[in-house]
């Protein structure tokens, strides 16, 4: 039977670098961001067949139907992969970068892991995959960049939720909670000279594949970002504020 994929988010970075790890694995996947040229560029690339699906996940309702009319045109999906999401550095904090970021990474989110979690618990099987995509970021506050790690703690701590709700249901709805250091992408912030452990989109795509072959509750990308966690967790709040802010 051919496995099938979802990533929102695919158009670029991490989430593009996860469909081609994936389309090589066998997988034929759905490539869904705002940048149709894009997605169309690299769905012809792929070496198994791919669908391609525009959408702005902060217009939510049409997020949530292009989701669906992409799952009826794929037939059967297993796997869902939320990579969609933005970082602005905010030091003036600035409304519109915050509402922006609030929009993508919380509204936009919920408005897709709600919908995946719908489709696989109407499959015959009731099962499925869902993955997203937080950060290391989701463990402390930063006065960079509030907004940014505040919705990535909101999806750390939502997928959590959607684990502990799994454990009493009769379905079988696998959720894997992604947490990367820095990848080398668009969305990186700060020079890349700054930053430490910079792992490629290509090296966070086999890590990600493979946690989702283990079926792992959750993975830090590369996993040496494992110590800094622990690290983040044990240190008082002005320790962390002289470290990142
Ligand atoms: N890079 C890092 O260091 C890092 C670290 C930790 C976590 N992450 C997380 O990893 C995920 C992927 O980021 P990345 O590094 O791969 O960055 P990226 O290359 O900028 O990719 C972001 C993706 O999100 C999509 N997107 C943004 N706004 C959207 C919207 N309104 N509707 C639909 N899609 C939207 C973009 O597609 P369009 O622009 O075509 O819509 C693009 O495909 C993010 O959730 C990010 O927070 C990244």
């Amino acid at each position: 039977m051919t496995d099938r994929a979802i990533i929102v988010g695919a158009s670029s970075g991490i989430g593009e670098a996860l469909a081609r790890e994936l389309a090589d694995a066998g997988y034929e996947v759905g490539l869904a961001a705002r940048r149709t040229e894009r997605l169309k560029a690299i769905g012809a690339s792929l070496p198994t067949k791919a669908y391609v699906a525009t959408m702005d996940v902060t217009d939510t309702d049409d997020a949530r139907r292009g989701f669906r009319e992409l799952t009826d045109a794929m037939g059967d999906v297993s796997l869902v992969v939320l990579s969609a999401g933005v970082g602005h550095v905010n030091h003036d904090l600035e409304w519109e970068p915050e509402r922006e970021t609030i929009d993508v990474n919380v509204r936009g989110f919920t408005a897709l892991a709600t919908a995946a979690i719908e489709y696989f618990e109407s499959r015959p099987s009731a099962d499925g995959h869902l993955v997203g995509l937080s950060s290391v970021a989701a463990l402390f506050g930063n006065g960079g960049a509030p907004a940014y790690n505040a919705s990535k703690a909101f999806v750390s701590t939502y997928l959590e939720g959607l684990r502990h709700r799994q454990a009493s249901r009769e379905t079988e709805v696998t959720i894997t909670t992604v947490e990367p250091g820095f990848v080398d992408t668009a969305m990186a912030m700060g020079d890349d000279d700054e930053l430490f452990w910079m792992a490629s989109p290509e090296t966070a795509a086999a890590q990600i594949a493979r946690a989702i072959r283990r079926e792992r509750d959750h993975v830090y990308v590369t996993r040496r970002w494992r110590l800094v966690a622990w690290l983040l967790k044990a240190m008082p709040e002005p320790v962390v504020r002289r470290l990142v802010s």
